[in-house]
């Protein structure tokens, strides 16, 4: 594989504030593969971390920090455990807060359960939630089950086996992140609109995916679609610097 001009950007996100949360080590050990890659940067993002709203929901609880490193990232990994059957509900509610920042990024789920199935009921729930957010979620996951028992008392991994298996999901991750990098930043949509400067260098950014947003502001409904059922933003990303930017497009005829 061609090493990247600039190093992907790959967060872990921890999904859960649970006292004693067993996906902590998980975290921690995906984080630690994931560090020894070259030409790849990581860091923990810790749901418990982030200054959350929780009296509103979407876009409205967004936090700027995290919007930025969402805005950077190239691809994302989700540790999320499995409570009733699904998915972390603040893991939801953090991801919710973001939109427009995950268009056509990567997203691998690494799953975490007492139970013998490895969080794969929660990830299964979670995949269509991924989708709508714009993510491009892989094949592989990894299973945590009956984690209980995966680490010792101080934390490190008991099963080794786990190691291989993180590896893979890994690669494919990267492959995934790399190529959707190039996409966003080369592989114009047909029917590209006028080049969008890039905000942050100048450069002639590449017009890559569009997505239909609810009109926010009365003041927008000038540029509502009456066929698509709200405002079109157009995606851009820059060759030149990896900066991500949109804007409305072009108002229907
Ligand atoms: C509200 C709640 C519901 C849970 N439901 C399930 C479940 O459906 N299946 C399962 O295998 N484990 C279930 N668990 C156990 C978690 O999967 C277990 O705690 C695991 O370590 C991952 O979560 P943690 O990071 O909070 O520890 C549940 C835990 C909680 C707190």
């Amino acid at each position: 594989m061609v090493a990247p001009a600039r190093a992907l950007y790959v967060p872990v996100i921890l999904g859960t504030v649970r006292q004693g949360r067993m996906s902590l080590p998980v975290a921690r050990v995906v984080l630690s593969e994931l560090s020894r890659r070259p030409d790849l940067e990581t860091e923990l993002i810790d749901v418990a971390q982030l200054p959350l709203r929780v009296d509103d929901a979407g876009e409205a609880t967004k936090d700027a920090g995290f919007s930025e490193k969402m805005r950077r990232s190239d691809a994302l990994v989700l540790v999320s455990p499995e409570y009733n059957h699904g998915y972390s509900g603040l893991l939801k509610h953090v991801l919710d807060s973001c939109l427009k920042e995950y268009v056509h990024k990567a997203v691998g789920v690494v799953g975490v359960s007492a139970g013998p199935f490895g969080g794969a009921r929660g990830i299964q729930d979670l995949l269509p939630v991924l989708r709508e957010l714009g993510l491009a979620a892989i094949f592989w996951d990894v299973n945590f089950s009956t984690v209980q028992n995966a680490f010792d008392e101080s934390g490190t991994l008991r099963d080794q086996a786990y190691l291989p298996r993180i590896d893979k999901f890994l690669n494919e991750l990267v492959w995934m992140a790399t190529t959707l990098r190039h996409g966003r930043e080369r592989v114009a949509m047909p029917q590209s609109e006028s080049p969008m400067r890039c905000p942050k260098c100048g450069a002639e950014m590449n017009h890559h995916a569009e997505k239909v947003l609810q009109a926010a502001d009365p003041a927008e409904e000038w540029s509502v679609d009456p066929a698509l059922g709200g405002v079109v933003e157009a995606m851009h990303s820059c060759p030149a610097c990896g900066a991500n930017a949109s804007r409305r497009a072009s108002a229907p005829a």
